[in-house]
């Protein structure tokens, strides 16, 4: 029988965890839904009473929250009884690259998944349908399912019972709420039809059925690791026509449209940038590379490797040009830095080219003043490994070469590029297309150069202003 859901806990209330549930919440107000977590903080963010500070940042987030919060969506730390009391419970925990042991820097590190798993088996009650929403490795369910098995071997509990199903998650940030509630499929793989359907269910009340594939688990999990494979692939395979176009004279942006128009190749996902950041490309492509090489499959591999090794050489490969265009050095030179999340629209700054392209130019001695409309600079601390150097703004008499390697955070280009040698674009905030470009202008250093590495801003409000210009996949730089 199709087991009626009305409590659903969510285990992680992290960006797929959070938003996750409250377009659910928001979807089906008769269900009632508990997102848990064991930071306290996050917590606490989730339930503060101003919907600014909540732990993330997406948009239209908020007024979900508002709407559903207390009602019946609520974020708590007592894992144990909302784990008790529900009919279904979401695995939705970071699953970030093990960083030691067997496997390193490839495979996905576990530990939080089986925590979960076993918290699970201690606390659940009665027939609880377990959700992979986290992205796993294939055979991951295989795991949950042997600790859960024990614990119904093992239980006193009467009618223990638990079925597992994998339903990772497509959203994407910056977007999330959207592709939450209208998304291209909703993917559920498992062996027990009724749990299947009990899932499908919850789905049915804002997706289309021809929406909602079934598949077996193994598929499902896989599916989900291919498909940010496949995704990624394709910005390393612009970029790399990117830099093959600086070099010939032709623009990334004319091959992207020309090669788009094919129906076969399709028009998405073909924005050359600084390269691909954010949680998941990177982890979900080793994590690829470390199943292939596990299953005897060397070349399938060193195949999708490459997406990364190329993604990593791009974003040196910017840093270098910079210095290279402003004399081959950048010690004691004012940089401006425009965005520091991996994308736009969102706070979430995990793997973003901003980092590794930063810390390039730190190395070599330049400082930074860094922008970015919902990164703190506590956030960029951590990345960078280095405090903000506040005095550099305070200072009167300036002189940059005494700030050798240090960085601070802006809230006001405008007036902080005052000086500044260099403006880099590394996120596509939309603000940033907006500029007064000509006031930037005034303020620079001359010669000053600006870097678009988003292709963001429009050719024609820059035109004869007093600057150099590059642009990302442009074989007319100068
Ligand atoms: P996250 O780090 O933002 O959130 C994970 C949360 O889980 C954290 O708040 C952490 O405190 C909590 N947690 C860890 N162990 C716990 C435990 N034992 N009990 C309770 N809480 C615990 O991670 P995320 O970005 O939400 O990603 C979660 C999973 O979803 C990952 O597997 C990721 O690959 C996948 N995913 C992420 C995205 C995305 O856009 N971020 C999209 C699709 C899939
Ligand atoms: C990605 C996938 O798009 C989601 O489907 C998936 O659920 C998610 O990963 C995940 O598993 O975590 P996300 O990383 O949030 O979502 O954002 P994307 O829009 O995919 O962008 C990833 C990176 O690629 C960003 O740095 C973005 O700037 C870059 N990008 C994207 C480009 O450089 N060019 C493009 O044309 C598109």
């Amino acid at each position: 029988m199709v087991k009626q859901i009305r409590n659903i806990c969510c285990i992680g209330a992290g960006y797929v965890g959070g938003p996750t549930m409250a377009v659910m919440a928001d979807r089906c107000p008769s269900i009632q839904f508990n997102v848990v977590d064991i930071s306290q903080e996050r917590i606490k963010a989730w339930n503060s009473s101003n919907l600014d500070l909540l732990p993330i940042y997406e948009p239209c987030l908020d007024e979900i929250v508002g709407r559903r919060r207390n009602k019946n969506l609520f974020f708590s730390t007592d894992l144990e009884n909302n784990i008790s009391q529900a009919d279904m419970i979401f695995i939705s925990v970071n699953t970030p690259t093990k960083t030691k042991g067997l496997g390193a820097g490839q495979a996905s590190d576990l530990k939080w998944v089986e925590v979960c798993a076993r918290q699970v088996a201690k606390f659940a009650k009665g027939y609880t349908i377990v959700v992979e929403k986290s992205t796993l490795p294939v055979k991951t369910a295989e795991v949950i399912k042997n600790i859960l098995d024990a614990a119904e071997l093992n239980s006193e509990k009467d009618n223990l019972k638990f079925d597992v199903l994998s339903n990772p998650e497509f959203l994407a940030e910056g977007t999330a709420i959207k592709d939450l509630e209208s998304p291209d499929r909703v993917l559920i793989g498992g062996d027990d039809k009724e749990a299947i359907l009990s899932l499908s269910k919850i789905y049915s009340n804002w997706v289309p059925k021809n929406k909602i594939l079934h598949t077996n688990i193994w598929s499902s999990e896989l599916a989900k690791l291919t498909a940010n494979a496949f995704l990624a692939q394709r910005i390393s395979s612009i970029n790399s026509i990117g830099a093959l176009c600086e070099a010939t004279g032709a623009d990334v942006r004319e091959v992207a449209r020309a090669i788009g128009s094919d129906s076969r190749i399709g028009s998405k996902f073909l924005d050359s940038g600084p390269g691909f950041g954010g949680s998941c490309f990177k982890k979900d492509i080793l994590n690829l590379v470390y199943l292939s090489n596990y299953f005897g499959l060397p070349e399938v591999a060193n195949f999708w490797e490459g997406i990364v090794k190329l993604n990593s050489w791009h974003q040196h490969r910017i840093s270098s040009l910079v210095i290279k265009k402003l004399f081959g050095t950048v010690s004691g030179k004012k940089i401006c830095i425009l965005g520091f999340s991996f994308k736009a629209n969102t706070n979430d700054t995990r793997e973003s080219a901003a980092i590794n392209i930063c810390n390039d130019l730190l190395e070599e001695g330049a400082v930074l003043f860094i922008h970015d409309p919902k990164v703190k600079a506590k956030q960029i601390e951590i990345d960078l490994g280095r405090k903000e150097n506040k005095y550099i703004k305070k200072s009167k008499d300036i002189n940059y070469s005494n700030f050798d390697g240090n960085w601070c955070s802006t809230q006001n280009i405008l007036t902080d590029c005052e000086g500044a040698d260099a403006v880099i674009v590394l996120t596509e905030w939309y603000e940033y297309s907006e500029l007064n470009w000509l006031e930037i202008s005034n303020k620079l250093r001359k010669p000053a150069w600006v870097f678009d590495a988003r292709s963001i801003i429009p050719l024609e409000k820059i035109k004869g202003l007093n600057f150099n210009f590059w642009r990302i996949g442009d074989g007319s730089n100068n």
